[in-house]
């Protein structure tokens, strides 16, 4: 008994402590939706890989800017902005100066070849421009969205940025669409900065498909410069990299 009632204990204090991540996305209030996600720990993991990243970033002072490719339903970009640049390990900081977020706002678009999958279809996920502004409210002063196709749009978008990437975040589905995404990061990335797959287990996890393909054949074609340091696995399907610049690697940096 005094198993169980420890356990609601927990589960309550969880259950406050996101209350207390002010806009974390949270279960539909109302008994019959609060109680089995409380129960069933329904928590989503993706937030404590952007904590734990924050932690990272900042004990090792990697500032820069966020960027997130996939991102209508904000729950991601909503995560990194309660998350990255506050105070973390230790009491460090390091400063993340703006987030970046590149969608088509029409969801998927047609998969083709190896990216068809039962649960992906055209116009999955969609959500407007407009819909996603509202949802980062008083964050939309620090917030660029960037709409359009990557294949259309990141060709073409003119990087202004004196400051690399921190984080990198792909949560795009298909290896097409990651495929162009890394292309556009690869020289903007911040030495020791993080890219993150959401969709990594994706397609049974076979490495010939999806996200794994994606970042095989960027590890293969950049090999001379850059080497990508295994960081973590993130439920319930991500993966997470360090990103390393080669001529700087074995070097005291500051
Ligand atoms: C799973 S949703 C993103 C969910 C979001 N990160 C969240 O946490 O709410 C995948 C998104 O990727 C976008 N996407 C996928 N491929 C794309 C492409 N080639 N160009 C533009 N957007 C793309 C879709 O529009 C969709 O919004």
């Amino acid at each position: 008994m005094s198993r169980i009632i420890s356990q609601i204990h927990q589960d309550l204090i969880d259950f406050i402590k996101r209350l207390c991540v002010r806009g974390t996305p949270m279960p539909r209030f109302g008994l019959r939706q609060v109680v089995p996600s409380l129960l069933a720990k329904n928590r989503d993991h993706r937030f404590d890989f952007f904590s734990w990243t924050a932690n990272y970033l900042s004990a090792n002072y990697i500032d820069g800017v966020y960027v997130e490719f996939g991102c209508c339903g904000a729950v991601t970009m909503r995560y990194a902005l309660n998350t990255l640049g506050k105070p973390a390990a230790y009491g460090l900081r390091n400063h993340i100066s703006h987030f970046f977020a590149f969608d088509s706002f029409e969801g998927l678009p047609e998969a083709s070849g190896l990216d068809r999958q039962k649960c992906f279809s055209k116009g999955k996920f969609s959500m407007s421009e407009e819909a996603f502004k509202r949802l980062m409210r008083r964050d939309l002063y620090r917030v660029t969205t960037i709409k359009g196709f990557y294949q259309d749009t990141l060709p073409h978008y003119e990087w202004q940025e004196k400051n690399g990437i921190a984080l990198a975040y792909f949560d795009c589905d298909y290896y097409e669409s990651t495929k162009n995404a890394l292309e556009f990061i690869k020289d903007k990335m911040n030495h020791g900065a993080v890219i993150a797959f959401d969709d990594w287990q994706m397609y049974y996890g076979d490495p010939k498909r999806g996200q794994k393909k994606a970042m095989t054949e960027f590890r293969e074609q950049y090999q001379k410069t850059i080497y990508l340091e295994p960081f973590f696995p993130f439920p319930p399907l991500g993966m997470s990299f360090i990103y390393l610049k080669k001529e700087l690697m074995g070097s005291p940096l500051e």
